[in-house]
């Protein structure tokens, strides 16, 4: 049987990166990788019903009160369990700590939704659409112990256009953001990379 890569989803909201690259699994256009769980730091998130609603094993493991290291222990607990091979979060907005880094080497995916180095952090949209910039985007990047700061493995850009205004650019940039991520998750499954200081080189 052909190897199948492992993913693990990490989420706290709504889920539409999550589900994009669900939709891209079942429609085999993201190949040689299956959902193996998704885990949310909260209860509540839209994200992890619809993950129930597909099928898939979907898991709150809250955070409230609890130490980062003990809460990310549990998490890794699960995706071990799981046998996740990549863990890829989407929208999980909780800090991960060093021991959960370390804990999958290059095998930790995020997406940022503006076009790195630029606009880290939070409400990305808005401090790019507050700048002023005439080209914005996303990008999906190994994690390293830096908030939004990993190699860069793909990048999608959009234009900024004057009847924009913050919502408009947002979507604008989420839709590039679901083309995103599946084909990072594929460029990283096939192996065929290397990685040269802080560069991302695709082999020949
Ligand atoms: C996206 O904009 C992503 O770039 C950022 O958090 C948001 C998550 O959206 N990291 P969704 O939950 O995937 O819809």
């Amino acid at each position: 049987m052909e190897f199948m890569t492992r993913l693990g989803i990490l989420l706290s909201g709504r889920g539409s990166n999550f589900l994009a690259i669900a939709d891209n699994i079942a429609s085999g256009q993201l190949a040689d990788c299956e959902i193996a769980v998704v885990l949310s730091n909260k209860a509540d998130a839209p994200g992890l019903d619809a993950a129930r609603r597909r099928g898939l094993k979907a898991i709150a493991i809250e955070a409230n009160g609890r130490k980062r290291a003990e809460h990310d222990e549990e998490i890794i607990d699960i995706l071990r369990a799981h046998h996740v091979d990549l863990v890829i979060l989407a929208g999980y907005m909780r800090l991960l700590s060093r021991g959960f880094i370390q804990a999958f080497p290059l095998r930790i995916l995020n997406i940022h939704p503006s076009l790195l180095p630029a606009f880290p952090g939070l409400d990305a949209q808005q401090q790019a659409f507050n700048y002023g910039v005439h080209v914005a985007g996303c990008t999906v990047h190994f994690v390293d112990e830096q908030l939004d700061h990993g190699v860069i493995i793909t990048q999608r850009t959009v234009p900024v256009l004057p009847t924009d205004d913050e919502p408009t650019l947002a979507h604008r940039i989420l839709e590039q953001e679901h083309i995103a991520y599946s084909e990072a998750i594929a460029k990283v499954i096939s192996g065929n990379y290397e990685i040269q200081g802080r560069r991302y080189i695709p082999k020949k």
